[in-house]
């Protein structure tokens, strides 16, 4: 048998699939369980810039060995046992906060649930006392969402944890962006027979709706051209940033001239809680314009893949029946970000002394 944290011929360090009864526990062996892994040149994760394309592709390694451990009847590792990761959204969220919480809670951490609703926000306690205070109670990581771009960089500067953007404003939202490429990555080795693209050079990549409004599009647009996709943004002018400069990327208004071309169309939901000002004339007149309807997804090549981040709405961005079809990765993008997510915890935290 080989030495724990040895990799196996899956990738997965020795330790982990030996995470059953009577497994080698990981204070049994400290440093094994990172056989393989690049420690990350930064301890925050506030912009896909962070990691590049060597760190993107790091995580995509390590979301692999996640994978297989999530097929496990107990799908759970000892790789963060003993360390704290606080959730701490300012804004809603159904799907980050739930795969961050699954996430840590798979690798043994233990997971503070930071409520902004039943906080002392409520009563006016600052950003900076909150965190701090969640801070002096010993945690590893702050997973942080805030309406505010640029909150999470604040943060590092008042604590100690490592800082791991879950969506700041309208700047971005790496962890996002990352189950995404992992997602389109897993599509296109089931494509080819189980061989793993290197990268996504020869891809046609559309980002289509709210891209003004989105932190989704702005990590999007980082991590596929970090990964040599083409990258064209499709929105109404209203909807389009008043500057496209320095985006290694082009625009367009016209949807239906571009579905043809299309390896991926990743649809953004309409942000009507960050429009401030009337920018559409109606949601019914976007959708016909702009919504991937039934006869759009007839237009797109027949393998390529519809992408959305969540949540959608329905009969706006997307059409119900377009949705559930089988072209759609709403679903996997999901599962994936649990896995993901772990990639991203132990990339940060299970680098250090264990
Ligand atoms: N995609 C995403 O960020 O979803 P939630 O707002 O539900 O977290």
């Amino acid at each position: 048998m080989s030495a724990p944290g040895a990799p196996t011929t899956t990738g997965v360090p020795k330790a982990w699939a030996e995470d059953e009864p009577g497994a080698t526990s990981a204070s049994e062996a400290p440093g094994d369980l990172l056989a393989g892994h690049r420690a990350p040149a930064v301890r925050h994760l506030l912009s896909i810039a962070d990691l590049g394309r060597d760190g993107i592709t790091e995580i995509m390694r390590l979301s692999d060995a996640f994978a297989e451990v999530a097929e496990r009847p107990i799908p759970k590792v000892p790789a963060l046992r003993g360390r704290t990761v606080a959730t701490v959204f300012m804004e809603p969220s159904t799907r980050t906060r739930l795969s961050f919480e699954t996430a840590a809670k798979r690798l043994s951490a233990d997971v503070m649930t930071f409520t902004a609703s039943t906080s002392a926000a409520v009563k006016g306690e600052s950003l900076r006392d909150t965190v701090e205070t969640i801070d002096a109670m010993g945690i590893d990581a702050m997973v942080i969402r805030h309406h505010a771009s640029g909150a999470p960089l604040r943060v590092t500067d008042w604590v100690g944890a490592s800082v791991i953007n879950a969506g700041d404003g309208t700047h971005e939202h790496p962890t996002q962006a990352l189950l995404d490429c992992y997602t389109i990555r897993e599509a296109l080795t089931q494509r080819r027979d189980g061989e793993v693209p290197a990268d996504f050079k020869g891809l046609r990549i559309a980002i289509v709706g709210d891209i003004k409004h989105s932190r989704v599009a702005r990590s999007n647009v980082l991590a596929f051209t970090a990964l040599g996709a083409e990258v064209v943004l499709v929105a109404p002018p209203t909807l389009m940033p008043a500057s496209l400069e320095g985006w290694p990327v082009t625009a367009t208004g016209d949807l239906d001239a571009t579905l043809e071309d299309l390896d991926v169309v990743y649809l953004l939901r309409i942000q009507s809680e960050r429009l401030g000002e009337v920018l559409l004339p109606s949601l019914d007149e976007y959708h016909w314009r702009y919504g991937l309807t039934r006869a759009r997804a007839d237009a797109l090549r027949k393998e390529a893949l519809v992408m959305h981040p969540g949540p959608m709405i329905r009969g706006v961005e997307i059409s119900p029946e377009v949705a559930d079809m089988p072209a759609s990765l709403v679903t996997r993008q999901v599962r994936n970000g649990v896995v993901v997510r772990m990639a991203v915890l132990f990339h940060l935290l299970g680098s250090g002394v264990i």
